[in-house]
C-alpha cells in the first residue's frame, strides 16, 4: 500500500482499525484467550485479520491483545505478519478487564500514533472490530469506513434477524428455579421487521469517540457495563447511528456451536475453491457418406467391405478398395472435427502426391489414419455409427465381425447396420452400394 507522508495536510482523511482481542473466552471454555483458539489450523485472530487487505487503505491497525505474556507474544506474531503482508503500520497493546476497557486502550494507541502526525479527529475514521467476528469479510469493513467518510459520526453493520425476538421479564413472584432454567414470562414481542442484529466493525469519527469516552467517565460502573458496543454511547448522546449491511459470516464466535459453524463456513469455502473448474464442452457430431459402383463383371476384383474380405464376391470400382463403410466412417470423423472431408485428406491428389503410402490402402488403414488425424487435432472419439445400404453382400452374418475390425481400427466403438433398398435405385439394381455414417467427437480441453 502507498503510505501517505506524515506531514501531509492535517485535513486529509485517515482510517484506523482497532481489533479487540483481549477477552478470555469464558463462554467458549477452551481455557485460553478466545483470540488464540484455532478455527481450522489458524487462530481466531489470524482469521479476523484476513479481512485487512490493501483495498481498505488503512493508515493504522491497533491490535488489543491479552495481557498474559505467553498469549501476548504468540498473538503479536499476527501483527508482524499483517504489517509485512499489507505494509500498514500495526501497533500492539494489552487490553483491560472489560471490552470497553480494551477499546479504550486501543483508542489510546490511535491518539499516540495520530496526534504527532497531525491527524484531524473529525477526518479520522476509526473502525472498532471484535476479533471474535473472525470471518467478517473485507466488504463490511469497507462499507462501514465509507459511511463514516461520507459524513456519519457512528456506523454499524447489521443483518436482519431470522428469529422472532421477545422481550421477557422474570416477575418478582416467580423465583423458583426449574433444573437451572430461570422461569421467565414474555413481556412483549418486538416487531421482527424493525429488528437488526448488529455486528462489527463499528465505525466512528475519532472526534465522536473522544466525546464518547468522556461520557463514559461520567456514568456509573453499572451503566458502563451495560454498554455492549460503542454505538450505544452514540444513542445515549443522541448521535445518529447509520446502519449499513453486515454479513451472515460475521457471526461472533461466542460458544462452541459458533466455532463449529465458523469451521463449517471455512470448510465449505475451501471446498469451493478446491473444486476444479470443469468446462463442459459440447460434443461435435459429423456425417459422412460414400458410394461405390461394383466393378464390371468382366473385371474380377476382390470385395473388401466394412474392413472385411468377402471371398467370392464381386469387388467395387474405385482408386482404393472401395470400402464405402470404412470411408463413410472416415468422412464422418472429418466432418465432426470440421476438417473437411475424405477428399481433403485421402483424395486422389493427396494420395498421389503428399501421401503416396496410402495408395490402394484398405478401408481400415484409412479409418485408423482418420482417427489419428482428428485426435491430433484435439478430439477424442466417442462413437461412430455406419449404415450400409446394398443388395449384396449379405451383411448380417458378419456384422459383429465388421464392428470388431472397424472399432479396432478407429480405437473407438463403431457400430454398423445394414439394409437393402427394397429393390429401388442403384443399390436395388445391384449396381453399387452406399454407406452413411455419423461420428461423435468430444473436444479435449487443455
Ligand atoms: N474483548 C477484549 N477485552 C475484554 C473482553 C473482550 O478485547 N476484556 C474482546 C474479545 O476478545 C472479543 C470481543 O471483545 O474479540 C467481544 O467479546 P466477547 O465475544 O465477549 O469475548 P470474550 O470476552 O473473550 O468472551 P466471554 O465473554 O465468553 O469471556
Ligand atoms: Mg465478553
Amino acid at each position: 500500500m502507498t503510505r501517505r507522508p506524515d506531514d501531509a495536510a492535517a485535513a486529509e482523511s485517515r482510517r484506523a482499525l482497532v481489533v479487540v482481542a483481549a477477552g478470555s473466552g469464558t463462554r467458549l471454555g477452551h481455557g485460553i484467550p478466545k483470540a488464540a483458539v484455532t478455527i481450522t489450523d489458524r487462530s481466531i485472530l489470524e482469521h479476523s485479520l484476513d479481512a485487512v487487505t490493501d483495498e481498505l487503505n488503512l493508515d493504522l491497525v491497533v491490535l488489543v491483545l491479552p495481557s498474559d505474556p505467553q498469549f501476548f507474544e504468540q498473538l503479536s506474531a499476527q501483527g508482524s505478519g499483517l504489517a509485512s503482508r499489507t505494509g500498514t503500520d500495526v501497533v500492539l497493546t494489552t487490553g483491560g478487564s472489560s471490552r470497553p476497557a480494551s477499546v479504550k486502550a486501543g483508542l489510546g494507541m490511535i491518539a499516540e500514533y495520530g496526534q504527532p502526525r497531525g491527524w484531524a479527529p473529525e477526518h479520522t475514521a476509526v473502525l472498532i472490530h471484535d476479533a471474535a467476528r473472525a470471518l467478517t469479510p473485507t466488504e463490511v469493513h469497507q462499507r462501514v469506513a465509507q459511511a463514516v467518510e461520507a459524513g456519519a459520526e457512528a456506523v454499524v453493520p447489521a443483518v436482519a434477524v431470522a428469529d422472532t425476538i421477545k422481550e421477557v421479564q422474570t416477575p418478582a413472584e416467580i423465583t423458583e428455579k426449574n433444573d437451572d432454567v430461570v422461569v421467565e414470562r414474555v413481556a412483549k414481542t418486538l416487531p421482527r421487521s424493525d429488528l437488526r442484529a448488529v455486528q462489527t466493525p463499528q465505525g466512528f469519527t475519532w472526534s465522536f469517540l473522544d466525546r464518547a469516552f468522556e461520557h463514559i467517565k461520567e456514568i456509573d460502573d453499572d451503566a458502563a457495563a451495560r454498554l455492549t458496543d460503542e454505538a450505544m454511547i452514540a444513542e445515549a448522546l443522541d448521535v445518529d447511528v447509520v446502519v449499513v449491511p453486515g454479513h451472515p459470516h460475521a457471526l461472533k464466535i461466542t460458544t462452541e456451536t459458533d466455532l463449529i459453524t465458523a469451521r463449517g463456513l471455512l470448510d465449505s469455502a475451501g471446498a469451493a475453491q478446491k473444486t476444479p473448474e470443469v468446462t463442459i464442452e459440447a460434443p461435435r457430431v459429423g456425417i459422412g457418406h460414400d458410394i461405390h459402383a461394383f466393378a464390371p463383371e468382366g473385371e474380377p476384383i476382390e470385395l473388401w467391405l466394412a474392413g472385411l474380405h468377402w471371398p467370392g464376391q464381386q469387388g467395387l470400382a474405385g482408386h482404393s478398395d472401395g470400402d464405402a463403410v470404412a470411408h463413410a466412417a472416415c468422412a464422418a470423423l472429418f466432418s465432426a472435427a470440421g476438417m473437411g472431408d475424405l477428399g481433403t485428406h485421402f483424395g486422389a491428389d493427396t494420395i498421389g502426391t503428399s501421401r503416396p503410402e496410402l495408395q490402394g490402402a484398405h478401408g481400415t488403414v484409412l479409418l485408423a489414419e482418420a482417427a489419428r488425424i482428428v485426435r491430433e487435432a484435439g478430439f477424442s472419439i466417442s462413437s461412430i455409427s455406419v449404415q450400409f445400404i446394398g443388395a449384396r453382400p449379405k451383411f448380417a452374418p458378419r456384422r459383429e465381425e465388421a464392428q470388431k475390425v472397424l472399432s479396432e481400427a478407429a480405437g473407438a466403438p463403431v457400430s454398423v447396420g445394414a439394409t437393402t433398398s427394397d429393390g429401388l435405385g442403384f443399390a436395388g439394381r445391384r449396381e453399387g452400394i452406399m454407406a452413411t455414417a455419423t461420428a461423435v467427437l468430444l473436444p479435449v480441453s487443455g
